[in-house]
């Protein structure tokens, strides 16, 4: 049988990667903007990292986790998100020590979830996201928050919305579970066999459930909000001041209690608002984590940061139409018109490669009219045609593809051509 790609992966083959390398410089070039630092971990972690960070009782935890046994009897997980990781390493690297706080990370890489495959959710796909880990001053929550706007406007996705909530501190999250359970428990046996056991647990995921979500009980379920106490609604108030001075609009939803547990405070999602785009339009997600950095064994630090799903940003970016600059072309094919002229045209392609001019020929011993048309079709800016007497005079005819305008020029004129040719292109 023939092997096909395990279901949810996908391959991203060369015709698309432009627009992945669009998007990466983007976000990188913004990161730097904005003082982040990338931060590399690995792709497989201690699987109580998960356990202990996103919380025992979350859907990731229970039921997506690809989790194995090394050869040593190690459990191991395929990491299902970026946060647990990075605060394990900022612990484990003691960062909380540095002197320049708070340590503002970013990274990009693939994340692992056994889900059901639809549009925009996959087993493998590729989280760009920032943590920003030591400071509670509530103007980080508006610049994690601003810098995943800017980058959303940078490339062109105008077609969004910014939805905030906040969790409150311990106090008040504590207040609200106590009215959850008691909102829930009379009808507990209406939910699911999930639901029941998170009741006493983790109420507050029940309010996230996918086979409940439409239960009434979900809907009039005691807010949040109306259990902040004093210093978790001045906090929320602050962000909300400093997103409104920075002309960052936003709709308050206390529906919004994402699905990892080690939130407190503000949360955020950014949605696509593209029509068609399916159900799944949460394009980031992400929200503050006093605590997380204590849970790994660290001082008690707070933290922030975001993840943004780069699949569903690609789709977003085709439902919005958006067009992706095209990245620098071929500059020039160098075409042998016959067989004494291989070894100058090997020479020259080389010697323009080596003046970082991107630079083809023919592999498959094509005529001369066969080569031109090879030239068209990887839509070379220029043309060189070298024959026996291009070799003897040293004067080569160049062909402008576009005008089709041709004239001679020496080895060093052409060199000369390409790079202003190319920085023309710039
Ligand atoms: P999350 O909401 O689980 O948060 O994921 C963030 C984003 O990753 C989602 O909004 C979505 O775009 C993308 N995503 C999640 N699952 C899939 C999937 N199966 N297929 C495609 N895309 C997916 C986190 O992971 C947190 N670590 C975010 C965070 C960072 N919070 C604080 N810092």
């Amino acid at each position: 049988m023939e092997i096909q790609l395990p279901r949810g992966t996908r391959d991203i083959l060369p015709n698309e990667i432009e627009t992945w390398h669009f998007l990466e410089n983007k976000f990188r070039s913004i990161c730097e903007t904005y003082r982040y630092s990338e931060i590399r971990t690995p792709i497989f972690e201690h699987t109580e990292l998960f356990e202990r960070g996103v919380g025992d009782s979350t859907d990731i935890v229970t039921k997506e986790m690809y989790t194995f046994q090394d050869k040593k009897g190690r459990s191991l997980t395929l990491r299902p998100e970026g946060t647990a990781p990075v605060v394990r390493s900022f612990v484990e690297h003691k960062m909380f020590g540095d002197v320049k706080q708070p340590v503002k990370l970013y990274y990009n890489g693939p994340m692992f979830r056994y889900e059901r495959p639809q549009g925009g959710r996959q087993r493998q796909f590729t989280q760009m996201g920032i943590e920003a880990i030591g400071s509670d001053d509530p103007s980080i929550d508006a610049e994690v928050i601003s810098l995943a706007m800017n980058f959303f406007r940078s490339i062109g996705l105008e077609n969004i919305s910014l939805i905030i909530n906040s969790l409150g501190d311990k106090e008040s999250r504590l207040k609200h579970r106590e009215a959850l359970i008691a909102h829930f428990e009379p009808q507990i046996d209406e939910f699911c066999s999930d639901c029941q056991a998170r009741l006493y647990k983790n109420p507050l995921r029940i309010l996230d459930c996918k086979t409940d979500h439409e239960h009434p009980l979900v809907k009039s379920a005691p807010s949040i909000l109306d259990f902040l106490n004093e210093e978790s609604k001045e906090y929320f108030a602050k962000v909300k001041g400093f997103l409104d001075v920075i002309g960052i609009s936003y709709t308050v939803d206390p529906t919004l209690v994402r699905g990892l547990d080690y939130y407190n405070h503000t949360t955020f999602e950014i949605m696509s608002d593209e029509e068609g785009f399916g159900a799944k339009t949460t394009l980031c997600g992400g929200g503050r984590y006093h605590g997380l950095v204590q849970e790994f064994d660290g001082p008690d630090t707070p933290g922030i940061g975001f993840g943004m799903g780069v699949e569903r940003v690609l789709l977003a970016l085709e439902k919005a139409q958006v067009k992706i600059p095209a990245a620098k072309g071929l500059s020039c094919y160098v075409i042998s018109a016959q067989e004494e002229a291989d070894e100058k045209v090997v020479q020259l392609v080389n010697m323009l490669r080596d003046h970082g001019i991107s630079a083809e020929k023919d592999y498959q011993k094509r005529k001369l009219k066969a080569q031109l048309k090879d030239a068209d079709r990887k839509q070379a800016k220029y043309t060189v045609i070298i024959g026996e007497d291009e070799i003897r005079t040293g004067e080569y005819s160049l062909k402008n593809m576009a005008t089709g305008e041709q004239f001679l020029v020496t080895e060093t004129e052409l060199i000369t051509t390409l790079e202003e040719q190319a920085e023309g292109d710039e």
